[in-house]
């Protein structure tokens, strides 16, 4: 499977790609019964949002369940990532993020090859995210805002924000260890302009490591669930793999060529 000569120039130009209809509404299904599952069975890479009461993100669901373990290889997903890291994967992160109604927090204005390069030594930006809506995004539900062109910055360097809890914790909380200043911000969105990441569920966006990126709290009554898988080059292991500096369900250890398997297909 492979983005055609446009999108991919898209993708290149802009920092991401959208794919409406990517992934069939009978596999979003079954993506989502797992959560409620997960919810019931506390593992260290589940996280809470500040008061401490609901879910904010579930880190590492492949690794303990086969319906995210098929996700991670399916054609649709591997081909592209191939293709735009030009080299076979692997899978460094995944994640299902919630934003609950009403009470979901937002994601503070970011980059996510900063934490890749400083936490874990993936020496170079050969690595890309997808996206995938579990529910149907729109303006209300807490949306990813994207800088169009921003990653065209490179890796901007940022010192830790001096609220951010500890440890990795505050790589995935609500006051992130490593953020974009406000004037940066501006200077960025002067230049490119904003983009709402909004579609229905099954709606896959690609988006580069260096894209400049945010996403507000969700007051609405509308829940925002997306699992963002974040492919590596196998070229682009972290050095020094053998220190392992993050736990498995943000760096990932399994570090082989992914090979496809479809489970639409399959059962
Ligand atoms: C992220 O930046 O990793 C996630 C943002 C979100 O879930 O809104
Ligand atoms: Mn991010």
């Amino acid at each position: 499977m492979k983005i055609n000569k446009s999108d991919l120039n898209s993708y290149l130009e802009n920092g991401f790609l959208v794919q409406p209809n990517l992934i069939s509404l009978e596999e979003i299904q079954r993506l989502v019964d797992c959560l409620n599952d997960f919810s019931k069975t506390p593992k260290p890479g589940h996280v809470l949002e500040n008061e401490g009461k609901i879910y904010r993100a579930f880190h590492g669901c492949h690794l303990y369940d086969d319906t995210y373990n098929a996700l991670i290889r399916k054609p649709e997903l591997l081909g592209p990532a191939r293709q735009i890291l030009n080299d076979d994967v692997y899978i460094h992160q995944l994640k299902v993020n919630l934003k609950q109604a009403f009470s979901g927090e937002l994601w503070p204005w970011h980059q996510d090859y900063i934490y890749w390069r400083n936490e874990d030594k993936v020496p170079t930006n050969a690595i890309v995210s997808v996206m995938i809506f579990l529910d149907d995004i729109t303006e209300f539900n807490g949306p990813l805002y994207f800088i169009p062109g921003s990653h065209q910055a490179g890796c901007i360097d940022s010192d830790k924000a001096i609220d951010a809890p500890e440890g990795w914790e505050g790589n995935v909380s609500s006051s992130l260890t490593y953020q974009v200043s406000e004037s940066q911000i501006t200077s960025l969105v002067d230049k490119g302009g904003l983009f709402s990441a909004i579609g229905k569920k099954g709606t896959a966006v690609w988006f580069d490591g260096n894209l400049v990126h945010a996403s507000p709290q969700n007051i609405s009554p509308f829940q925002r669930r997306i699992a963002i898988l974040t492919y590596n080059a196998v070229s682009n292991v972290p050095l020094d793999a053998h220190i392992d500096r993050r736990p498995a369900f943000l760096n990932g250890r399994d570090r082989q060529p992914l090979v496809e398997f479809d489970l639409a297909t399959s059962v």
